[in-house]
């Protein structure tokens, strides 16, 4: 079509046991391709049925099996190893159907190859097929039935692939929608965090929204770490009307802080910037008088720089030689 060539085939299921990763697999896949699921589900009472019907007719054939050894002479419990797997899953099915609330679907699972040309259409196709038996399936080319199959590939929702297969809930569930959590919050200051590496969906969430809003980033050394934090900073900032402070050891945020506008303190013994420890907020406490939280402060502060180890003596104690013990230090 086009200037494109392209392939249609089905994946036999063959495994009794699919595993969730098959889709993912075939997803990954460099080369173009498209997956068609038609899941269509049977009713119960006529799944049940059919499933019984099939284990009489193993049952029967185990029967004639049985009957053949004994005419032949041999132990009549060696019975062909197909058919006591099948009567074993038949059995299995039948339980699930009954007891654990599991319904029957009939899947159609496609999928079309394209390619630039017929011979790189060849590669895919085989690249597609590995894959498929990795899960213990098989690829089959739809011969003579290219274009029902194109049609049903394309997101019309008709099947004109004959090719079904009957699968549980819990085995068809594994085809939709993959095992992803996804994190999506809506809200007018929902961040960005990234990008789910199975659904490709957006992670948006809003921090302040979470039971605890506390985050940590891990990741080996030069992973994106600081990048994934500047990243949400930014982001935070254009967004939001949040404070944003940065604790930085290192200065490594200074340019990001400074291209914001913002005001970067440093706090060394060489830097010119300097912290009053006397400063007084009126907001400080909603109790206590803020003024003698203060000056406990100070008195613990005092203690501690000039006190030594034993600390203050009670005659320096009284706050009043305090404040003047600290003025003159700070002259
Ligand atoms: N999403 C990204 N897109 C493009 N470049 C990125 C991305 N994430 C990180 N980088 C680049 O990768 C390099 C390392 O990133 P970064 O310094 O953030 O890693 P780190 O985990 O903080 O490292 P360290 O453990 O040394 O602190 C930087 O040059 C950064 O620009
Ligand atoms: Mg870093």
């Amino acid at each position: 079509m086009g200037k494109k060539y392209g392939a249609v085939s089905f994946v036999q299921i063959l495994a009794p046991e699919l595993n969730d990763r098959m889709l993912a697999d075939f997803l990954d896949m460099e080369s173009s391709l498209i997956v068609s699921l038609h899941v269509q589900s049977l009713d119960q009472v006529k799944a049940i049925k059919t499933v019984k019907r099939k284990i009489t007719d193993l049952d029967r054939a185990k029967i004639e099996e049985q009957k053949k050894a004994v005419r032949a002479g041999y132990d009549m419990d060696i019975i062909p190893s197909d058919l006591a797997t099948y009567g074993n899953e038949a059995k299995k099915l039948l339980q699930d159907l009954q007891s654990r609330n599991e319904r029957m679907f009939l899947v159609t699972f496609l999928i079309l190859n394209t390619a630039d040309t017929a011979r790189q259409l060849g590669n895919n196709v085989f690249q597609a097929s590995s894959i498929a038996q990795k899960y213990n399936c098989q690829l089959a080319r739809l011969d003579f039935q290219q274009e029902e199959g194109l049609m049903s590939c394309l997101p019309l929702g008709q099947n004109q692939v004959e090719i079904q297969r009957g699968l549980t809930t819990s085995s068809t569930a594994i085809f939709i929608p993959f095992t992803t959590q996804e994190l999506f919050q809506n809200g007018k200051e929902a961040l960005y965090y990234g990008i789910n590496a199975l659904s490709n969906n957006l992670i948006m969430v809003d921090r302040k929204k979470l039971k605890n809003p506390n985050g940590l980033i891990l990741g080996t050394p030069g992973s994106g770490k600081s990048f994934s934090a500047k990243r949400e900073i930014a982001n935070c900032f254009l967004l939001t009307t949040d404070d944003i402070i940065v604790c930085d050891p290192e200065s490594e945020y200074a340019p990001l802080v400074e291209r914001l506008h913002g005001q970067v303190i440093k706090i060394s013994p060489t830097s010119g910037d300097y912290i009053n420890p006397m400063d007084l907020n009126l907001d400080y406490s909603d109790d206590e008088s803020p003024l003698s939280l203060k000056s406990d402060f100070i008195l613990s502060l005092c203690e501690l720089i000039v006190g030594g180890k034993e600390g203050l003596q009670p005659v320096q104690k009284p706050s009043s030689t305090v404040v003047c013990g600290w003025s003159t230090m700070i002259t």
